[in-house]
């Protein structure tokens, strides 16, 4: 099974009705060995007509975020939680995330990373839950390092709020800073403590 195979699946997926409406299924795209993995929601709606994930403002946001500690896109692997664009951005529901899950579990597996950042409340309430932990609100946990029983192994699961969040109230955005801030410090891309918890560097 590779990255490559499962995206073809996810294309041709007619698992929930999202399948109707979409014009692209996103799949995700990056590095199929990134040692850390960005897991949005879902795609809005310049990533449905490219099919590329995080392509519009949120994505460029992203992007800056992401070079702020030294990575590139191309350096690490995102995806989001729904393959295909919820119609007029509205939030997945949970059966739509749940017919979509097994997918983003399976690219999990394959990649195999030591971090998983969750980008937004649905993202960071599912991939907690699939780590067998209950929580409600993404302000209280934004930033914190979990570290999570996943697919085998202990792994470093960091929610921080959706960069859209941060482009709609602008007061978000030096939290989202410093969420990446405490990132760069873990895996060892910027700051002053190197490699934290014990996770090697990959570069
Ligand atoms: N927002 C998301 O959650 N995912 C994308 O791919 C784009 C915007």
């Amino acid at each position: 099974m590779s990255l490559d195979r499962i995206a073809e699946e996810i294309r041709a997926c007619r698992r929930c009705p999202l399948h109707r409406s979409r014009t692209r299924a996103v799949p995700g795209e990056g590095n199929p060995k990134a040692r850390i993995v960005f897991v949005g929601e879902a795609p809005g709606r310049n990533e449905d007509l490219q099919g590329r994930p995080f392509v519009g403002a949120a994505g460029r946001l992203l992007t800056e975020l992401l070079l702020s500690i030294g990575l590139r896109r191309e350096d690490v692997f995102i995806t989001n939680v729904v393959k295909c664009r919820p119609p007029g951005n509205r939030d997945p529901r949970p059966e739509e995330i749940e017919a979509c899950l097994p997918f983003l579990e399976r690219q999990l597996q394959l990649i195999d990373p030591d971090v998983i950042v969750a980008l937004g409340r649905h993202s960071a309430l599912t991939l907690l839950r699939l780590a067998g932990r209950e929580e409600r609100s993404i302000m209280r946990i934004r930033g914190k390092i979990f570290r999570v029983e996943l697919f085998g192994r202990e792994r470093t699961l960091m929610p921080t709020l959706h960069p859209a969040a941060a482009l709609y109230n602008p007061r978000l955005r030096p939290l989202l800073e410093e969420d990446f801030r405490k990132l760069g410090e873990i895996v060892g891309t910027s700051g002053d403590s190197g490699v934290g918890e014990g996770l090697e560097p990959w570069f």
